[in-house]
């Protein structure tokens, strides 16, 4: 395979230097399916979705590293080739009835601007903050050309997004999380790709007796405990119970109406992905996940294709807090869980920051221990100096990695949507793991 730096190189030269700051990307909506059409030849169409540049620049990479069957099956930026529809298109825009059903206007519509990036597929099955941005970890997936069969890793993998898009694509994937609750989230995100619709007909069967149990006790009961015996049907409720919790507290509405209305959902976003799976003969990727520390993963040396993750965002979210209902009530004591989580351990904010660059030191020498040599570790991280006392995190890990023997390939600039009053962009950082 040819190395990704002279690709980046041949097709990307200004961008190459870690020692300068990345060009601004600017925001050119109206031009882009313009200039979409004269980069590509006419038979390949972009997502109608497409905005911005760095979705743009995916696509270019898509188009010169990809072939034509390749982008078919599993390029993320465009509507089709040779006017056959890509199955990302394909994926995104089957939307069951079910989906709809009873929503507001405006909820819908918001759903369908976030089809093609951030909500097909069971990836909206729980809002978790700072998640990746799905249709972007695709793209990276292709930028590193990873074929089904190999693994790849997120030690810090939070909602599983990269669990979700390895499988779809037939990738094996590993998700290490500290967060128990994070590993349920992703392990329901997963399994939910695999099920049947008979599985969906018995949890809309079961609605009312499966809330009545939820709410008749503070704690999670027996019946719905899912560490040894995982019951797909079960799991799914749960999740969607403890969405509507958490929806229920930032919003003034009851639980009781929430709770059927966030299953509905759920069952009708399963179904969609779960219909076009059969239609396009999808062989789903295996994933497991561990609630385990990714200071000290559990993993051989030299037995991962890649890793795509991204830091804590700890000066901005904090997720043992953010969690504390959902954790509380599947029976986690939260102040014991953030002793081992990266970034919220410290007094100040000065021992907080040496705590935080601390750990990830050591995660980010454990991620070089378990990848295969010559292998890229993809870091994706929001730069912050506002809660850091102006120390920028991006330039900081740089530092860090080069150190522990990674060499920067390339890095690419994108734009946060949501976040923006702490974090206005995010680095892609491509890190290669040295040969030996
Ligand atoms: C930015 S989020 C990851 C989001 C994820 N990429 C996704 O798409 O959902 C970072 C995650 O690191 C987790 N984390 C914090 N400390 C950890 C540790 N010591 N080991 C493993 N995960 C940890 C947090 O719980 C959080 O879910």
């Amino acid at each position: 395979m040819e190395p990704i730096i002279k690709r980046f190189a041949r097709y990307n030269k200004s961008q190459n230097s870690h020692d300068k700051q990345p060009a601004t990307r600017h925001f050119f909506p109206l031009c882009l399916p313009k200039i979409g059409s004269i980069i590509f030849p006419s038979s390949y169409e972009l997502l109608p979705t497409i905005t911005e540049i760095f979705e743009l620049e995916f696509a270019f990479y898509e188009y010169n590293f990809l072939n034509k069957d390749e982008i078919i099956r599993r390029g993320a930026f465009f509507k089709s080739v040779d006017g056959i529809s890509t199955y990302h298109y394909l994926i995104c825009s089957n939307n069951t009835p079910l989906l709809w059903e009873g929503r507001a206007e405006i909820t819908k519509a918001y759903f369908k601007e976030g089809n093609f990036s951030t909500g097909y597929a069971t990836h909206g099955l729980f809002p978790y903050r700072g998640k990746f941005h799905p249709q972007l970890i695709k793209g990276i997936l292709n930028i590193l050309r990873i074929q089904p069969g190999e693994v790849v890793l997120d030690p810090m993998c939070g909602s599983g997004t990269l669990n979700v898009e390895a499988s779809i694509i037939g990738i094996n994937s590993i998700g290490i999380e500290k967060s128990p609750f994070c590993v349920l989230m992703s392990k329901v995100k997963y399994e939910a790709l695999k099920t049947e619709g008979d599985v969906i007909s018995f949890i809309l069967r079961d609605i009312h007796k499966h809330y009545k149990a939820l709410t008749g006790s503070n704690i999670l009961p027996e019946e719905f405990s899912y560490q040894e015996d995982f019951n797909t049907e079960k799991a799914i409720t749960l999740l969607a119970f403890l969405d509507a919790m958490g929806y229920a507290r930032r919003c003034s509405k009851s639980i009781d109406i929430l709770f059927p209305s966030v299953l509905k959902r759920y069952t009708g976003q399963i179904s969609s992905f779960i219909q076009v799976r059969d239609k396009l003969n999808l062989k789903i990727g295996n994933a497991r996940f561990e609630n385990g520390d990714a200071r000290d993963l559990p993993l051989e040396d030299n037995s991962i294709d890649a890793i795509i993750t991204s830091p804590p965002y700890s000066f901005a979210i904090d997720y043992a807090e953010n969690d504390r209902p959902q954790l509380e009530y599947l029976g986690y004591n939260v102040d014991k869980l953030r002793e081992g989580m990266i970034g919220l351990k410290g007094k100040n904010k000065k021992e907080k920051l040496l705590m935080y660059f601390e750990d990830m030191g050591r995660v980010l020498s454990e991620m070089y221990r378990v990848l295969k040599p010559d292998r890229y570790a993809v870091i994706i991280i929001g730069s912050n100096d506002i809660q850091t006392g102006g120390i920028r995190l991006e330039t900081r890990i740089e530092e860090m990695v080069t150190d522990i023997g990674f060499s920067l390939d390339q890095k690419i600039v994108k734009p946060i949507k949501g976040i923006q009053n702490t974090m206005k962009d995010e680095y892609i950082l491509f890190l290669k793991r040295g040969g030996k």
